[in-house]
């Protein structure tokens, strides 16, 4: 039983522990009536290793700072608010107190849900804590309910605070990038005040991804206590990690109060998106190990999270938006050769689309480049042996769309102001019940008449001039919100009704990237840019929170971005450290490549369940060394992959011995049928290494004999 309550004897304030296997979490009811956090960290052994929050806990600091699990705004202490309310009579402050809690007990997830209410105000707020043992981790969201008769406005409410020990210092790990450069990781010793990340565009993007990760002073891939965790929200959003002068630590997140205000009517709910955080001695490897494993178990949908993902191939770097069924089939003839699963028909074919200045939202098939409809192109690669996928950008219009004519009010706007576009297109407003009917329908028509396996969900430009004229009274600002809620729902009918339809999520690269979305797709696009020496950096980042499993990535031809050529060893080494896909023109390429890449692709389809289901180890980092390394643990033990990438040698530097972890110590394992070594000479003296010269990368199977 993973949650604890204390014994309810007259007089005594409740207080509960939440155990996952190595680690416990721990808050009461103080004396006062509110809800006191007290412990977060490894496992603490005895219930009388908790102090009561009765016994030394204040409200309110002599500074001013409350420990509440969900601070409310209002009285005197200066926390970053949980909620901040406005009540009907203009009243803007609220005191909430412990009213009762329940206990739900569930296979490997026990529930817990507190409910707290304002002392005047007919305002409850229900805070769930979901506790995953196995995976170290507990789930938190918070519902408000408004249980009178008069609207109440929210005006900022978030999904949880998570407060961390006191310790001298503490490391603040985040993923910062760009279009093209994705999850780089950001470490800074945590500075007094407040860290912000956050985004105000209407969905998450490339500058900031909501994932947080506080590790004692110097903790490394392997070693050092981690407090990590992630939200699970795809618009506006905001984490606050805050030290004060006192050494309090938290990060309060959730939803972005910026712009935002929702109206709650009476007997309405508010339910806020999950943020689910954990903690690990073991370092910011076992971090990513814990939320991988949860993301397979619990977050994926389960229909398809254990189901080995295919290989793909994408014309869009080829064709670009001149797609016809003559260069279609030439793609997939040679990509059918090669072994690839499943062939994807990226933008262009829908519309007046021949350029990103037209077409996005006339869903229906172009005739003029093909004819009969899509059904040729899709029997033509099913008799190939592949399955067929298509690209669609759904939440998009083109003003020069005859969607757009026909709709000009269905697109996020300001009367008496401009209509900014990014890249040719405005947002459609899918808060919009009608607009997102739309989507369905046209959606449900394409899935319905046409054998698609395979949708690539794309975003490609944010927010700006964010009104909705005819919104219901008052809740015009609900856009940041209702947007994102009406993707999910449109995802969740969709693949309720299409079940067997495997989803990305694009947004011009990674942009979309978040446990959000993440029960309504298989994948992520990891990143426009396929430079395979940049994307080890972008790989590093991305695996710090999300599985492999959900990482796609492509082998291109050399891109335009760096404009660099690699050798087609190191090309598919990077691609195959998740979902493997191809994008270059095999048209071009000599039948030597060609034998080359179905090698790799062969070999690619048997490891592949090691690298999508296994356990993933950062072994070097390429922001520390010019030899980096990833390693790959199968479920069973019985396989581990090591990927290793040198960028450049320097002469007497090339030979290493690289530490291998997530062995069985006292196994035999053979390397590439030459050596045997015992897992504890891989683990503690390692596997011999020796590359030289630049960009070049090298594939090993460590096998247990
Ligand atoms: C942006 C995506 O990231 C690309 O892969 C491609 O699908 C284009 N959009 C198509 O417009």
């Amino acid at each position: 039983m993973s949650i604890i309550q204390t014994p309810q004897t007259p007089g005594s304030q409740p207080f509960w522990v939440l155990n996952t296997q190595n680690t416990s979490y721990a808050y009461g009811v103080n004396e006062l009536g509110y809800l006191e956090h007290v412990y977060w960290g490894a496992r603490l052994p005895a219930y009388s290793d908790y102090q009561g929050p009765g016994a030394y806990a204040r409200r309110i600091t002599p500074e001013r700072y409350s420990h509440e699990e969900y601070p409310a705004w209002g009285d005197y202490k200066f926390n970053e608010p949980c909620l901040k309310v406005r009540f009907a009579d203009g009243v803007r402050a609220v005191f909430l107190k412990w009213v009762d809690s329940a206990v739900e007990h569930g296979d490997g997830v026990d529930t817990l849900t507190v409910t707290l209410a304002d002392q005047h105000y007919p305002l409850q707020v229900k805070l769930v804590y979901r506790v995953f043992e196995a995976y170290d981790l507990i789930e938190r969201c918070a519902q408000v309910v408004n249980s009178g008769g008069e609207p109440i406005e929210l005006e900022q409410v978030l999904s949880a605070v998570w407060e961390v020990p006191r310790r001298d210092a503490y490391q603040l790990t985040t993923l910062n990038g760009k279009w093209g450069g994705e999850f780089q990781i950001q470490r800074v010793e945590l500075p007094m005040g407040k860290q912000v990340v956050e985004r105000r565009r209407g969905a998450s993007g490339f500058d900031s991804n909501p994932f947080f990760a506080l590790a004692e002073a110097g903790a490394t891939e392997t070693h050092g206590d981690v407090w990590f965790g992630a939200l699970a929200f795809s618009g506006n959003y905001k984490l606050v990690v805050e030290r004060t002068a006192f050494e309090q630590v938290t990060v309060s997140g959730g939803i972005h109060d910026f712009d935002f205000s929702w109206r709650l009517d009476g007997g309405e709910t508010f339910e806020t998106p999950v943020f689910v955080a954990g903690f690990t001695e073991a370092g910011y490897g076992e971090a990513s190990r814990l939320l991988h494993a949860y993301e397979l178990a619990a977050v994926l949908p389960q229909e398809t999270a254990h189901t080995p993902r295919p290989v793909v191939y994408n014309s869009w770097y080829v064709t670009e938006f001149d797609v016809n069924f003559e260069n279609q089939m030439k793609a997939a003839k040679l990509a059918a050769r090669l072994g690839v699963e499943l062939f994807v028909m990226d933008d262009g074919w829908f519309g007046q689309r021949h350029h990103d200045r037209a077409g996005l939202g006339d869903w229906t098939v172009n005739s003029d480049k093909f004819p009969e409809g899509l059904g040729p192109l899709i029997q033509a690669v099913k008799a190939l042996g592949m399955d067929f996928g298509i690209w669609v950008e759904p939440e998009m219009v083109n003003p020069d769309s005859d969607l757009y004519r026909a709709h000009p009010d269905w697109v996020y706007h300001f009367p008496n102001r401009p209509r900014s576009t990014g890249r040719n297109q405005l947002v459609l407003n899918v808060s919009r019940p009608d607009v997102q009917a739309f989507i369905i329908d046209f959606m449900d028509d394409l899935l319905a008449n046409n054998d698609i396996k395979f949708i690539k969900w794309d975003m490609n430009r944010h927010f700006s001039e964010p009104g909705w004229p005819d919104a219901p009274a008052g809740r015009d600002r609900e856009i940041w919100v209702r947007h994102t809620r009406g993707v999910y729902d449109i995802l969740r009918q969709l693949r309720a009704k299409h079940p067997g339809v495997i989803w990305e999520s694009c947004s011009g690269g990674g942009g979309r990237v978040d446990l959000g979305v993440m029960p309504f797709i298989e994948q992520f696009w990891m990143s426009d840019n396929t430079d395979p020496y940049d994307d080890l950096f972008i790989q590093e980042g991305f695996t710090l929170a999300y599985a492999p499993v959900t990482r796609m990535m492509w082998v291109t031809d050399a891109n335009w971005i760096n404009g660099r050529p690699f050798t087609l060893d190191y090309r598919f080494h990077l691609a195959m450290m998740g979902v493997l896909g191809m994008g270059a023109d095999l048209t071009k390429w000599p039948e030597a490549d060609l034998d080359k890449a179905a090698a790799y692709i062969a070999v690619y389809k048997e490891i592949r369940d090691t690298v999508q289901f296994g356990q993933l180890y950062r072994l070097r980092s390429p922001r520390e060394s010019a030899l980096s390394a990833t390693q790959f643990v199968s479920a069973d033990g019985g396989e581990s992959l090591v990927f290793a990438f040198l960028s450049a040698s320097v002469f007497g530097e090339f030979r290493t011995m690289l530490r291998l972890q997530g062995l069985d110590a006292d196994a035999s394992y053979q390397i590439d049928d030459h050596i045997t070594l015992s897992g504890q000479a891989l683990m503690k003296r390692g596997l011999p290494l020796a590359l030289k010269g630049s960009f070049v990368s090298q594939m090993l199977r460590v096998r247990r004999v």
